[in-house]
């Protein structure tokens, strides 16, 4: 299954760069200190240009390093999107450190913060399946349920929940999650 519809939300599985996507928000699997040394991080900082780096230095200066549960908002710079959200999955050590809670909690704070921008299309990576260690078929079971169950609770927010995945393993274990999602 690539798509599946929740009230006016379509939760679709799209292969590719993030950072070229043609969506209201792009989702970043960010540090807590927003330095964006690699993965998506450091793709989201190319390619939207030094704009990223500044504000994101802005907002931790501001804010303090950006907790599990919440969520930095930058512009898109250069990107065709309009705004970077930046979340921070957990480190993965294993599976019983509170790492699906986290692994959710960024998940939430991502939607929210995306709807609460008033944006329609969000784009979001296979946040921790990365540097960041966690196996790719459980975390996107993590995530396509937490954006299941946050499409449900804000029913008419966002029109499209592009879950986006950089290769095909990826794209393959969305898909499959998408499918225990049922009709
Ligand atoms: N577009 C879409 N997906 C991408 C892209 C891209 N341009 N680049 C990487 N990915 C994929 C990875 O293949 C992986 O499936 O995104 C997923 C998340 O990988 P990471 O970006 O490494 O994120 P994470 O595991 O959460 O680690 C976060 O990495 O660079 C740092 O600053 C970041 O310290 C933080 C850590």
């Amino acid at each position: 299954m690539k798509t599946h519809q929740i009230g006016g939300t379509a939760i679709v599985v799209v292969e590719g760069d993030i950072t070229a996507m043609d969506v209201d928000v792009v989702v970043n699997a960010a540090n807590a200190d927003l330095v964006h040394g690699g993965g998506v991080a450091a793709a989201v900082a190319d390619a939207g240009g030094p704009s990223i780096t500044a504000e994101s230095e802005a907002w931790v200066e501001e804010h303090g390093r950006v907790p599990f549960d919440g969520a930095a908002i930058t512009t898109a710079g250069a990107m065709p999107s309009r705004f970077v959200v930046h979340v921070v999955g957990p480190v993965y050590v294993g599976g019983g450190h509170g790492e699906e809670e986290r692994l959710r909690a960024a998940v939430l704070a991502a939607l929210d913060a995306a709807g609460g921008l008033g944006s329609k299309s969000v784009a979001l990576p296979a946040i921790s399946t990365g540097i960041y260690g966690y196996p790719t078929a459980e975390a996107t079971t993590v995530i396509v349920s937490a954006a299941a169950d946050w499409a449900r609770a804000h029913p008419d927010t966002l029109e499209e929940i592009r879950l986006v995945a950089f290769d095909p393993e990826t794209a393959t274990a969305f898909r499959l999650s998408l499918r225990t999602l049922g009709s």
